[in-house]
């Protein structure tokens, strides 16, 4: 199947005149044209979910923020771009491609729902990304296609939590990514009096009723790019390419052992191997693949799994999930203990703590893998590693515990042998696998965020660990 350019331009759109020239700002005179119920009528029939990974619908999402909206305080517009899924490129790719096609997205959600301000959130090291999008910004005002909206950029932490989307809210509100348990469409930015906030009882939510809080609507950078597109173009446009549950197109992301990474756009429903061999040209010569895994969300798939359509209810029934598209492939070099291991590792060290199990019997799953990975351990501590396994996403806030649990759970189901070959003499101690976001892709060769491996579970850089987690270290430090 070709690659498609939807969302991704071939050649990088370089001022909003070229964008204007390629058709560019007709989704945003459509949303003006069609007006609320049209918009989310035709969001909802170009059947657009949600490319942050959890494939949410989009049309769905902007119906409930619509339904919340607060008569006395106009809605936030979020762009999430915060991308610290490892794996994963596509966001930074888009905006480096054309961050107009994002604004414009971002421009038609405020026309829709009223909203005063668009707020496009990065990681603060994304420098790149941040001046582009700036400087489109000062374009797209310019061209008045901002008025009576105020455009923000948000330079966030480098925390993998900034990424979800209750964590950037409180963020954007100036406080560190810890998730909430109210979501976006109950609880925006920020309350503006700050009695409201003086105890946990007392939190106003968005709503009909509300004063003082209204919603914010979080999409993906993706996904405001294909609702521009999907405006301008119209639904049934949109659902020509991709599958009945998956309209579209996704922008994948593969990297590790193959050839070269990359990014490219593809119809949804294109074979998983061959995403992989077009961006990635297969696995080095003389080895073949072992495993695939989504970002560090979803189950891994084996070698077997390999003509899985790309799209939710595909990956899905395959025993995985569609997450973000970002695909890291294992060769046959690879050790599946090390790969746990190395997921384990990172989600234990980014969990913010609010929730004991996922701090603690994560950060105990990550030592107990990784003498499992040395071929220190013995039965008993493969058995640990289960019982952790099942314990570790109970009472989580947020889905970043049970993304703990799905991907270690499939590789104890997928590669049991291997893993008891490192218990009873089979194996020898294996080389640790970084699993940890991509700093820079480009020439064929994605660039690993290696500051990683050297951070705390409390999130510091400190020769040693505190003990504490984050959240503990955040309410210790609050004056009494
Ligand atoms: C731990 C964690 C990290 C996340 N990181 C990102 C991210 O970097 N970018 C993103 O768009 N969504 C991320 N998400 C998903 C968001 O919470 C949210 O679902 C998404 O922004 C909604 O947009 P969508 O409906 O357009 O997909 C993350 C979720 C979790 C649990
Ligand atoms: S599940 Fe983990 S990361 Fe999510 S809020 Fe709880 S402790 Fe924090």
């Amino acid at each position: 199947m070709p690659v498609e350019s939807r969302v991704l331009t071939p050649e990088p759109v370089a001022t909003l005149g070229d964008y204007l020239r390629q058709g560019g700002g007709r989704g945003l005179d459509a949303a003006r044209r069609l007006g609320p119920t049209g918009v989310i009528e035709d969001l909802e029939a170009a059947g657009l979910r949600g490319r942050g990974g959890a494939g949410f619908p989009t049309g769905r999402k902007w119906r409930t923020v619509a339904e919340n909206l607060s008569p006395a305080m106009p809605a936030t517009i979020v762009v999430n771009a915060a991308e610290g899924e490892p794996g994963t490129f596509k966001d930074r790719a888009i905006v480096r491609a054309n961050p107009y096609q994002v604004l414009e997205g971002a421009l038609a959600a405020a026309v829709t729902l009223g909203s005063d301000g668009v707020i496009l959130a990065l990681k603060a090291t994304f420098h790149r990304e941040i001046a582009l999008v700036r400087a489109a910004m000062d374009e797209v005002r310019a061209a008045g296609w901002a008025e009576g909206v105020d455009l923000f950029v948000v330079e966030g932490p480098s925390e993998y939590l900034f990424g979800e989307e209750t964590a950037m809210l409180e963020v954007i509100a100036g406080r560190p990514p810890f998730p909430r348990v109210a979501p976006p469409f109950r609880h925006g930015v920020d309350e503006t009096g700050t009695a409201v906030a003086s105890a946990a009882s007392n939190v106003e939510m968005a709503g009909p009723e509300a004063q003082l809080m209204p919603p914010a609507l979080v999409n993906n950078a993706e996904t405001f790019a294909n609702v521009a597109a999907i405006l301008a173009e119209g639904a049934d446009w949109f659902r020509a390419v991709g599958t009945d549950q998956s309209t579209g197109t996704i922008v994948c992301t593969v990297t590790g052992h193959t050839r070269r990474h990359g990014v490219a756009e593809f119809p949804m429903g294109t074979p998983l191997g061959e995403v992989i061999d077009t961006i990635g040209g297969g696995t080095a010569p003389g080895h073949e693949l072992m495993a695939v895994m989504s970002g560090v969300a979803t189950p891994l798939l084996p070698a077997s799994a390999l003509d899985t359509p790309v799209s939710y209810e595909g990956m899905e029934a395959a025993g995985s999930g569609l997450g973000t598209g970002g695909f890291i492939v294992f060769d046959d070099t690879t050790d599946p203990a090390a790969v746990a291991q190395g997921v384990s590792h990172f989600l234990a060290v980014e969990s913010c703590g609010q929730c004991t199990p996922c701090k603690q019997d994560g950060l105990a799953l990550s030592q107990l893998l990784d003498g499992l990975r040395r071929s220190e351990s013995d039965r008993e501590a493969l058995a640990a590693i289960e019982d952790r396994v099942s314990t570790v996403s109970e009472r989580a806030r947020c889905y970043l515990a049970h993304q703990h649990q799905r991907v270690v759970e499939s590789i104890l189901r997928l590669f049991p042998d291997e893993l008891a070959a490192h218990v009873d003499g089979r194996r020898g101690a294996g080389r640790r696998e970084l699993i940890v976001p991509i700093l820079d892709l480009a020439d064929g060769h994605a660039v690993l965020d290696e500051h990683y491996a050297r951070k705390q579970p409390d999130w510091t850089f400190d020769d040693t660990y505190s003990g504490q987690s984050p959240a503990d270290r955040t309410e210790s430090s609050q004056p009494e």
